[in-house]
């Protein structure tokens, strides 16, 4: 889940290693050899079934070889690429629980490999996103979803599109430093539609 802002860190980092003058563009994208040396030895202690999680697929390759923007052809084929697996709900329904969708929200923990096989996992939502007004903390990487579903005139439709970017934000804004949470097969169909619910139920804290 966190891999996304670390493959970006490291592609900062990367780009601002020196290199040769002659070529000012090539300084700015990552070196592929770095980005893969310093991911590998920072998970050097996780669990054997993790290891195929440190290697990038192909969106995330390209994502860090270009982390000042992807050129036109790139951002084509990301788009293309991520919508196409984005998977909604077989029975049509996209909103669930929205109690359910606020614990997921608001807890950040389970998933990683220092916690234990119990641990209830989150979305973590609130680390990067104000939901409810109510709300004393939050982060401010992504932008602000109160009131979400109501400027949205809770229109059905509005909530799918909702949904296909809590399952890949990418679909949507290729490289974008959210979670593919469902894509990732992180939180499952029932899990989404909690979420989804959160910040599209009239009565959720969201839209009060
Ligand atoms: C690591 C930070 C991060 C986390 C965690 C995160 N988001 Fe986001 N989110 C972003 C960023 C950045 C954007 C803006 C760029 C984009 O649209 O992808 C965004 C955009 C969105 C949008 C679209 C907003 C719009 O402009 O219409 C929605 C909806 C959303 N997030 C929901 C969620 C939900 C629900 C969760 C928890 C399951 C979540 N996000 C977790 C960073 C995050």
């Amino acid at each position: 889940m966190k891999l996304s802002i670390l493959f970006a860190a490291i592609a900062s980092i990367a780009s601002s290693l020196p290199a040769g003058a002659a070529d000012k563009k090539a300084a700015l994208s990552a070196d592929p050899a770095v980005v893969k040396a310093v991911v590998t030895a920072t998970f050097k202690g996780a669990p054997a079934e993790w290891q195929a999680r440190i290697v990038p697929d192909e969106t995330q390759a390209i994502c860090s070889q270009y982390p000042n923007g992807l050129p036109d052809d790139l951002f084509k084929k990301v788009l293309a690429t991520e919508k196409a697996n984005v998977v909604l709900p077989a029975d049509g329904k996209v909103i669930g629980d929205w109690k359910k969708g606020q614990q997921l929200a608001q807890r950040g923990t389970g998933g990683q490999f220092s916690d234990k096989p119990d641990t209830p996992k989150g979305g973590n939502c609130y680390a990067c996103h104000q939901l409810s007004p109510k709300e004393l903390s939050f982060g401010t990487l992504g932008p602000s979803l109160t009131a979400y579903g109501k400027a949205k005139g809770f229109a059905p439709e509005e909530a799918k599109a909702a949904y296909a970017k809590i399952y890949n934000a990418q679909s949507v804004v290729p490289c974008s430093n959210m979670p593919r949470f469902g894509h990732s097969k992180f939180l499952n169909e029932e899990e989404l539609k909690d979420l989804t619910a959160y910040l599209f139920d009239p009565e959720s804290p969201v839209n009060k």
